[in-house]
């Protein structure tokens, strides 16, 4: 990348806004673009608007030093980065008018010679097609024969563990796709930039699908040990016991259950392989399909144990998708409230969710729902009800529990 040049980020998200400060911290001058007023505004008053460790004062400093700005408009730049969100549409198939949108505006700004990288989590295909979407409007820069070497269309996917988000986009290895074998190339070298992990290039579909891969790795891993977990249930064993001790193989690692598996990756990326290879993505559907039916487990268990109790009163610890987040998308965890919420008019629902401020609309809209702090959504309680593992949970009083009918979907405190 030659000296001076200006990067610019698309979508400052839980992605997008990490690696735009991480890039203004070696150097470049980053323009973040966003198509939310309120981001923009956050970012250029040096604030994060989620819950990310460590990121707030690098954003902070490297706006007070003029490195990263954000805005609106789509500047000109000689390397664009896009991490808009890749949705699943109703047929599971992936939702691309973010990316349409991004290739769209970045389209107006081209001279030629630039870097294009989609960060955003992709079927196999959708880089060659954000190509297509620039193309379509600037056929001015298709390249000789059509090769679009005026242009550098590269596919660099993400794998960094939200909470952990600013060792692991230094630390880990990435996988680099290119249209082409110099975009490839042109991409390695602005990495090489921020990060101490493998570069390892390849092309842009094989980049796709990696990725898709990897979160597919985890979705079927955990489907086993969900499933292990509703056997277990019927046959009596506790399955946490049971994991532990086959574990102790050499060559055995089961993976814990839960009440189901949320997030927009691992619960939505399986589905792209799906909708792209349906007739051949038979192990891949079945995990997804175990995942999503473990809500409803959950929902019949806790709505058996509350028979008893004439108006029950039902702590629900955690409504995010994981452990010290507040990303509560796809969470199975809100899921479950909702469809406890709706039926069991009877029960109170005491939500504990410390990562967020007020609980969203569809839940806190209810009139058996109620957000509360732990320790009183807890002695009040005849249920106790874990759906996610936070670290303040674990470190809760157990005395408190004497006397209460505890669902733990997270092996949490055994
Ligand atoms: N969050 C993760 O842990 C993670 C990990 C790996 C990959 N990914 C992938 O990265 C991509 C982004 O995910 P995220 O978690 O950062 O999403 P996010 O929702 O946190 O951020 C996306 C941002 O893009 C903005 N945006 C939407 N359309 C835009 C447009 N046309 N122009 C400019 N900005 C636009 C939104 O306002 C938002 O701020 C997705 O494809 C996701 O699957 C996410």
């Amino acid at each position: 990348m030659s000296e001076g040049a200006v990067v610019c980020v698309v979508g400052l998200g839980y992605i997008g806004l990490p690696t735009a400060t991480i890039l203004a911290t070696t150097g470049s001058t980053v323009i973040g673009v966003d198509v939310s007023e309120r981001t923009v505004e956050a970012v250029n008053a040096g604030r994060v608007p989620f819950v990310e460790p460590d990121l707030e004062t690098v954003v902070a400093g490297v706006v007070a030093q003029g490195r990263l700005r954000a805005q609106v408009e789509m500047p000109e730049a000689e390397v664009y980065i896009v991490a808009v969100p890749t949705p699943f549409a109703d047929d599971h198939d992936v939702d691309d008018s973010y990316v349409r949108q991004a290739a769209e505006a970045i389209a107006p700004r081209l001279r030629g010679g630039e870097l294009i990288i989609l960060e955003s989590t992709s079927p196999p295909g959708l880089t060659e097609r954000m190509a297509d979407y620039v193309l379509a409007e600037r056929a001015d820069l298709t390249g000789d024969a059509g090769t679009r070497h005026s242009l550098y269309f590269a596919h660099c996917p993400e794998r960094v563990l939200p909470g952990r988000i600013m060792a692991e986009i230094v630390e880990n290895d990435r996988i680099i796709g290119g249209v082409s074998t110099e975009a490839a190339e042109r991409a390695r070298d602005l990495y090489a930039t921020f990060c101490r992990g493998q570069l390892l290039l390849t092309d842009a579909r094989t980049a796709e699908l990696a990725k898709l891969a990897e979160n597919s790795y985890r979705d079927v891993n955990i489907a086993f040990a969900n499933e292990l977990s509703i056997i277990c249930d019927r046959l009596g064993i506790d399955v946490w016991e049971l994991i532990t001790l086959a574990n102790h193989h050499p060559r055995v690692n089961i993976l814990s259950p839960g009440p189901g598996v949320g997030g927009h990756c691992i619960a939505v990326d399986p589905w792209f392989i799906v909708a792209a290879a349906p007739e051949e993505a038979r192990l891949i559907r079945s995990a997804r399909e175990v995942n999503d039916a473990k809500p409803q487990f959950v929902v019949e268990k806790v709505m058996a144990r509350a028979a008893r109790f004439r108006e029950p009163v039902i702590a629900a610890l955690g409504i995010a998708f994981k452990a010290d987040v507040d990303d509560l998308r796809e969470s199975p965890s809100r899921a479950i409230v909702g469809q406890l919420a709706d039926e069991m008019a009877h029960a109170r629902l005491l939500v504990v969710e410390p990562h967020v401020e007020a609980l969203p609309a569809e839940l806190a809209d209810r009139p058996n729902v109620e957000h509360r702090e732990l320790q009183a959504a807890v002695a009040e309680a005849d249920i106790v009800l874990v759906l996610v593992d936070h670290a303040s949970f674990a470190a809760m009083d157990r005395e408190a529990l004497v006397d209460k009918v505890v669902i733990d979907t997270k092996g949490l405190w055994r």
